[in-house]
């Protein structure tokens, strides 16, 4: 690491923590916790001339080219900034037609474009891309509730990914591969492990200071002219390899693969092409339902049943998702929320019932559930059932 990459590498995980942390417990003194304006205008002003300075350095050196892994970092580093400056309100996307944190935006842009990302802080940064240093990963605050939120993002993240990593490595085998009974079984474990950890992020976040202390974090920021959605777990290609693996979600559908055009270039590059792939495979569910066949054989019975119980799973994941922490701590919360923030809830910017409406969408697809409106597994699921018995 070039020494002003480090210093800035360095304030970010010190002095950077350390404001915000501090104009965290000043917003939640006040009674209404929501508001940012006229508190702590020291301390935001001291965030922003630091934070400058250590941007234009880097910019003026124009040195981005130390491999992906360092810029993909700095990106990182740039992306915490500009974030942290939108959570205090420094920079407001409506308020402005482009961002007036210019060196920052012009850094960001210029990494973003040459390794092929959004130019903003991404999922990865602070969750399976962010390096520990003495035990302490990268974090916008000091309090245990951050610290917590990331913890199980990562472990949600990670178990996913054990999923759909055995699920590909079903493709080039076929299922009725003597293994891919064990494959099965990997995805299924890695699904129970997302469900153990989303229930204890359910149990042991508190809501009040998720909503008012780490949420305001992942909003929406400019950055030059336009403004990027908020950064959210699902960044990552797995949960859509699975989906579309299992034959839940189609990539033909209109509406899914509009979310995953749009969620592109959020993911890591390897991620890109991963999801890349999986789009062009036929799913395991096309593939049972073609080998009606064999239905009698012994591989078909196992491997259908294992292949219904990974279903299951991906779907009760969606509907813990879905239910639990969406409902108990974006929902919620919202309701009880003063009028004036309402419309600064979602992170990825629509109001929050359209964005409730297509998350349960999603999850019905996922869970095969019986609906009218849109497609749904759950008649295939149905027949595979008979088949298997
Ligand atoms: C997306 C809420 C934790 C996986 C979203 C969205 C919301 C949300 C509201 C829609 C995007 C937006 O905000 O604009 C929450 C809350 C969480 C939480 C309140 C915990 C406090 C997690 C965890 C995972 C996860 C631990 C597991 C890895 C996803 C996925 C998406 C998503 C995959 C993209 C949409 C989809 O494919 O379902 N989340 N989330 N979330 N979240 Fe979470």
């Amino acid at each position: 690491m070039n020494t002003h990459t480090a210093t800035f590498d360095d304030w970010i995980r010190t002095e950077f923590v350390e404001i915000n942390t501090e104009l965290e417990l000043l917003y939640w003194q006040q009674f209404d916790k929501a508001n940012v304006e006229g508190v702590g205008e020291k301390l935001k002003q001291q965030l922003k001339r630091q934070g400058n300075v250590l941007i234009s350095h880097l910019l003026a050196e124009g040195n981005t080219d130390q491999g992906f892994d360092r810029a993909f970092d700095l990106l990182g580093n740039v992306g915490l900034f500009m974030a942290a400056c939108r959570r205090h309100e420094i920079t407001e996307p409506s308020r402005e037609t482009t961002s007036p944190l210019v060196e920052a935006s012009a850094l960001a842009m210029h990494i973003g474009a040459s390794i092929g990302v959004t130019p903003r802080f991404a999922t990865a940064h602070l969750t399976t891309h962010n390096k520990a240093v003495n035990g302490t990963y990268k974090r916008f605050t000091n309090l245990p509730d951050e610290k917590l939120f990331l913890d199980y993002n990562t472990q949600g993240i990670l178990a996913y990914k054990r999923a759909s990593d055995a699920l590909l490595k079903i493709v080039p085998l076929g299922i009725s591969h003597p293994l891919c009974g064990e494959l099965l079984k990997a995805a299924k474990y890695a699904l129970i492990n997302v469900i153990e950890s989303n229930n204890a992020l359910y149990t042991q976040l508190d809501t009040d200071r998720f909503f008012n202390c780490v949420r305001p974090y992942y909003k929406p920021y400019r950055v030059g002219k336009e403004i990027y959605r908020g950064a959210n777990a699902g960044d990552f290609a797995g949960i859509n390899v699975i989906d579309m693996l299992l034959g839940l979600c189609s990539a033909n559908e209109p509406s899914y693969s509009q979310m995953l055009v749009d969620k592109f270039l959020y993911m890591m590059p390897e991620d890109q092409q991963i999801l890349r792939e999986s789009m062009r495979i036929q799913s395991f569910m096309d593939d049972f339902l073609q080998a009606q066949q064999y239905k009698n054989s012994n591989w078909f019975k196992s491997h259908g049943k294992l292949f219904m119980q990974v279903c299951k799973l991906h779907g009760d994941t969606a509907i813990g998702h879905h239910n639990q922490l969406v409902e108990k701590f974006i929902a919620q919360p919202s309701k009880q929320m003063q009028e004036q923030h309402l419309s600064k809830v979602t992170a990825s910017g629509p109001p929050l019932h359209v964005l409730l409406d297509s998350l349960e969408k999603l999850r019905d697809r996922r869970a095969a559930a019986k609906r009218d409106d849109i497609k749904t597994r759950f008649d295939d699921l149905n027949s595979l059932k008979e088949w298997v018995k």
